[in-house]
């Protein structure tokens, strides 16, 4: 914990420290502080409200208790604004937009005086890209989520965003629901300000702050709309008022290995692997990699029953007393040695939190899923790897052989995908080329390909789908992300033809285009003298934010972060 500074740090804009220190407290004082308030230690309170973002719809309150932990004791709160970004409301992709949200953090955070930080996130990039920021700007930093959103009731059924948008839509597509119900159930999927219900990407996030440390215990799981996430909010006021270890002391290798064990037993967000091997790459010296995912998933098994891999919401894992209960389960699994943000280790904080019986955390002994819950392929289809969500794909197609049905972009898949007459069966690879961080850009959330609706019609719940995209972390199926490098870099996806065979194998961990290697790079020849580097049948864009993350973006292996913006890139 370090001493003070308040309004004296980085005073350089005028050459004259003290000038700068005198002009700086005349300017706030227009806003009405005393010299009394102003004296102080300062928490800076990154804002992220907007209107385009109703999952941060209860932030003015969050900020109320922040700023009443942060005065009760004895320091001064400072709010500013930084980008927010919402699934829905972020053209072309809220990912495109995580490296500008997090460069914006970064330098925020930096250019105003404050001893520490509070990050106000949740909806699905916004932690990341905070984390990201935070770590590289190296403020005493903490991170406060808005915490999840209730369950509806449609019918006498619970719903949540998004499982249940993707399962009625899917429902409505197969003809089993009409318009007027499908707008019935738009009233209740989303009852509440907060983040998705079920473990997508901003819980799995939220969990997975929590497990790094740079949360407070206990603090992933409640409501936004309780009275519970107020208090979490006070708390957090006061931890940062109190003073805090600045990131790189609080996050280890120890610590990252803890987020992929809870990852895992949390079947969380397919987003998370790309996320946390963002987060870790601005921490010097730490390495993580897609294959400690993996390793780490051979051993961890799925504990908690959420959807989409289970059946529950957030609410319940709440009940059932949250993160903590988890890691109480998981401590054979976890270091409880890495340090938290309050400066106790993992295992000094997990002692202040009593187990007690429930049925969302299943025991280490009984899991819903035996290990590896999230995997990590490789192959000639694959060099530098991809991820499947295993736990939550249909069993048959864990060995599977089938024969490619090839769309070469996001517009041609929706051109194409309910013809009549695509020539598809339920054992065909639907294979979707350049939608990786580069080809789209912003590798958009265009992996999880509905189903033909013919098939859907027909029956079909499930096929193998292959893409160098993302999916939401609130789908499920068996859907291959992630594969790098991507189509529209020349990696080996750009090659699949029509009536290819592919071949997974979850048990190998394999995935193969069956085509000679020959013929393989013949067609990546015929590729690179058809279009080189960038978004297919576009000219690659010369200015702006777009030229900057066409030219400077990293594949999905490496967390898709700029490159001159990891730690060893810098
Ligand atoms: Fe914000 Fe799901 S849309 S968390
Ligand atoms: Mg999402």
């Amino acid at each position: 914990m370090e001493e003070p500074i308040g309004l004296n740090a980085g005073l350089t804009n005028y050459g004259d420290p003290e000038f700068a220190l005198f002009l700086r407290k005349a300017f706030i004082k227009g806003a009405g502080f005393s010299d009394d308030a102003l004296d102080r230690r300062v928490v800076g309170v990154a804002d992220t409200r907007s209107g385009y973002n109703p999952c941060h719809a209860n932030i003015p309150t969050l900020i109320e208790a922040v700023q009443r932990g942060i005065m009760l004791a004895g320091a001064l709160p400072i709010s500013f604004p930084t980008i927010s970004l919402h699934e829905s409301f972020a053209h072309p992709t809220s990912m495109f937009l995580r490296n500008l949200m997090a460069m914006d953090t970064e330098e925020m955070v930096r250019a105003a005086p404050m001893d520490a930080v509070i990050l106000i996130g949740g909806c699905d990039k916004t932690v990341p890209a905070q984390l990201m920021g935070a770590i590289s700007a190296d403020v005493p930093a903490i991170q406060l989520v808005v915490g999840p959103m209730v369950t509806g009731s449609h019918r006498g059924s619970r719903v949540g965003a998004c499982t249940d948008c993707r399962g009625y839509w899917a429902r409505h597509r197969a003809g089993e629901i009409d318009l007027e119900e499908i707008a019935a159930v738009g009233n209740e999927l989303v009852p509440s300000a907060g983040t998705c219900g079920v473990m997508g990407t901003a819980s799995t996030m939220a969990c997975l702050a929590e497990a790094l440390g740079i949360s407070p215990l206990g603090s992933a799981c409640p409501p936004a709309n309780g009275s519970q996430r107020l208090r979490v909010a006070e708390l957090t006021g006061k931890l940062a008022a109190q003073g805090l270890p600045r990131p790189s002391a609080v996050l280890s290798r120890k610590s990252f290995e803890n987020a992929i064990t809870v990852l895992q037993a949390i079947g969380g967000s397919t987003n998370a692997i790309v996320h946390l091997l963002a987060i870790a790459g601005r921490v010097p010296g730490l390495n993580l990699s897609l294959d400690d995912f993996d390793r780490i998933g051979r051993s961890t098994p799925l504990l908690v029953d959420l959807k989409p891999s289970g059946s529950a919401y957030m609410e319940d894992f709440y009940r059932a007393g949250g993160v903590p209960t988890l890691l109480h389960e998981l401590r054979p699994l976890l270091h409880l040695d890495a340090l938290t943000i309050t400066g106790q280790t993992l295992g000094e904080a997990l002692a202040a939190h009593k187990v007690f019986a429930q049925d969302i955390v299943r025991p280490l002994a009984d899991p819903l899923y035996s290990a590896a819950a999230l995997i990590v392929l490789r192959g000639n289809l694959a060099p530098s790897g991809a991820v499947l969500k295993a736990s939550a794909m249909a069993p048959h197609l864990r060995k599977h052989r089938g024969r490619a049905v090839v769309f070469s972009s996001a517009d041609d898949m929706l051109a194409r995908i309910d013809d009549p007459d695509l020539v598809v069966t339920k054992d065909s690879i639907l294979v979707l080329q350049n939608i990786g961080p580069v080809g789209h850009p912003g590798m958009p959330e265009a992996g999880y390909t509905p189903i033909p609706k013919k098939l859907a019609r027909a029956g079909v719940k499930d096929m193998l789908r292959i893409s160098d995209g993302r999916m939401s972390g609130t789908a499920s199926g068996a859907v291959v992300l992630h594969v790098a490098p991507e189509a529209a870099v020349g990696g080996p996806l750009a090659a699949v033809r029509d009536g290819d065979e592919i071949e997974l194998d979850v048990e190998t961990r394999r995935l193969h285009l069956d085509v000679e290697e020959g013929e393989i790079q013949r067609r990546l020849g015929e590729w690179a003298a058809r279009q080189g580097r960038g978004r297919v049948g576009r000219e690659r864009p010369r200015r702006g934010y777009e030229a900057l993350y066409d030219q400077r973006v990293l594949q999905a292996d490496r967390g898709a972060d700029f490159d001159f913006l990891t730690a060893e890139g810098n």
